[in-house]
């Protein structure tokens, strides 16, 4: 496993999406200048490091996710400059930036794909995963086919308008599939490095990797994914070895392979994280099961060497609110949760304020089903909840327009709200190192379709018992282990009696044993 950044151990990340989280220029649409307004907020809230959603030159067909110019900063969130200000900005007050990468496809519209798609052959003509003829498609997800005079079709990665790059086939069977070590595959690779190389020499700290498992074709068990990522480490570690890098894998035991320092939990994959917060009895609404998140937890867990790499996120831009499925108090039982576990915790814009996933949005920049968790940011009670003055019709989504919409300000003056609680619960985490990304987790009781949830966080000689009750019934169960000191509590106190625990309903706890 490759050297980790230090700041890496016990960093609390905020998730912004650039364009709904602070408009400064009044267009509807947020930009850098916004974030570099708010990063005295979120280092408030107690988060100490930042992935920002791509921001850069793009034509939005899936919202910056298809992009035109990897080193250029899209226009309408600023320049270049701006992006170099904000980096400055974050390391001043002690805070991290990761960027997004995108390196598995582009925007139909970058100037690579326009010169690929073109009959000569030219510096271009294998930058992307094409078949030698236009009756012939890839496998896969589909692919872009009778766009040009260029006789193939062209594979594309996840909406049509994103051709997939060539980074190569594990095993090449048809004339048309390049093999990893071909020309074509590894100029890509080193064009990959030198966007990298771009922004890391700007001041940038790392990357957020995009569908980081999907590169090498024809790669089933990732064998040649992790290949390549070695190969990109390997890189980070002569040029710039501070370098943080984040996938969106899904699969630990893989990524951390490939030189990751670390993997989320996502809504796809074998995870049962949604389980947990979005499906139709989530456990943190109180009346789901636990055991068979557990159970892969613990497989991922041990198959990464107990390093306490996996980050679980509040959220993110691709799924429901956690708000729309979880509600009350929960919500804080829920954040009790992902404060306390390995792994870096993600908190998505919003959420820390308990925002609502918006129904009914007609989708926005290719967002459908989750254009509803990509509204504006609501600070405060002014015009367009403080995100923008430009006229309503403007804002890049429609906000949400629900009288009760929570808001930061009201959230910051009242110490009952869910943000001055996910507030206190990261400066638990952040004072206490058993509770960090690198601290042992066991878990203590996990039983099928049952509560509390209970599981020891230790590091030196620090043990840390966590005790999570979203149910709407007191629960006890068995345990060797004696709490001597309350470090965080809410909805109450447990009781200890005959190595039995009771705990009420709603609650949550950080007990040292
Ligand atoms: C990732 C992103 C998602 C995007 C897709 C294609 O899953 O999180 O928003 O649409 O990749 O790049
Ligand atoms: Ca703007």
């Amino acid at each position: 496993m490759s050297r980790q950044p230090d700041w890496l151990d016990n960093a609390v990340f905020y998730e912004i999406y650039p364009q709904s989280f602070k408009d400064t220029n009044s267009d509807g649409i947020g930009d850098i200048q916004g974030i570099i307004e708010k990063l005295d907020y979120i280092r408030d809230l107690g988060c100490t490091a930042i992935w920002i959603n791509p921001c850069f030159e793009s034509p939005f067909g899936d919202a910056g996710y298809d992009v035109s110019d990897y080193c250029k900063v899209a226009p309408r969130y600023g320049t270049n400059e701006d992006l170099k200000r904000l980096f400055n900005e974050a390391h001043k007050r002690g805070m991290h930036i990761l960027l997004d990468l995108v390196p598995g496809h582009t925007s139909v519209e970058h100037p690579w794909f326009k010169q690929s798609m073109k009959a000569e052959k030219n510096e271009f003509t294998d930058r992307y995963v094409w078949t030698d003829s236009i009756w012939e498609e890839p496998t896969g997800y589909g692919s872009l086919r009778g766009i040009s005079d260029r006789d193939g079709s062209c594979a594309v990665n996840f909406f049509t308008h994103q051709p997939a790059l060539n980074y190569g086939y594990y095993k090449p069977e048809k004339s048309w599939q390049q093999s990893m070590d071909s020309e074509g595959a590894t100029a890509t690779r080193e064009a990959l490095k030198d966007i990298m190389r771009f922004w890391l020499s700007m001041g940038c700290d790392g990357f957020r990797v995009d569908m980081a498992g999907s590169l090498v074709k024809l790669d089933e068990d990732g064998k040649g994914t992790v290949k390549l990522w070695q190969n990109i480490r390997e890189f980070l570690d002569k040029e710039f070895p501070d370098a943080a890098m984040v996938s969106e894998w899904g699969e630990p035991d893989k990524s951390l392979q490939g030189g990751f320092h670390m993997d989320f939990l996502l809504h796809f994959g074998p995870s049962h994280y949604n389980d947990l917060f979005r499906c139709s009895e989530p456990y943190f609404e109180g009346r789901g099961d636990v055991s068979e998140f557990v159970k892969k937890y613990i497989e991922s867990y041990e198959r990464s060497q107990r390093k306490g790499l996996i980050c679980i996120p509040s959220g993110n831009h691709d799924m429901d609110r956690l708000a729309k499925w979880i509600h009350g108090d929960k919500r804080k039982i829920a954040f009790a949760f992902l404060l306390s576990m390995p792994g870096a915790p993600f908190i998505y814009y919003g959420d820390e304020i308990g925002m609502n996933y918006v129904k009914g949005l007609t989708s926005v920049e290719g967002g459908y089903g989750r254009t509803g968790s990509r509204t504006p940011m609501q600070w405060d009670n002014s015009v367009n909840a403080g995100f923008s003055t430009a006229p309503k019709e403007m804002l890049y989504i429609r906000q949400d327009e629900s009288p009760d919409r929570p808001t930061v300000q009201a959230q910051m003056n009242d110490e009952n709200s869910l943000r001055s609680e996910v507030k206190k619960l990261i400066a638990v985490r952040q004072a206490n190192k058993a509770l960090q990304s690198k601290g042992d987790i066991e878990f203590i009781y996990a039983e099928k379709n049952a509560y509390p949830l209970a599981y020891l966080r230790s590091a030196d000689n620090e043990k840390i018992l966590v005790i999570l009750n979203p149910s709407d019934n007191d629960v006890s169960f068995e345990c060797k282990l004696i709490p001597t000191e309350t470090i965080y509590s809410f909805g109450g106190e447990a009781a200890i009696r005959d190595g039995r625990i009771s705990v009420p309903a709603d609650f949550a706890g950080y007990y040292k044993v």
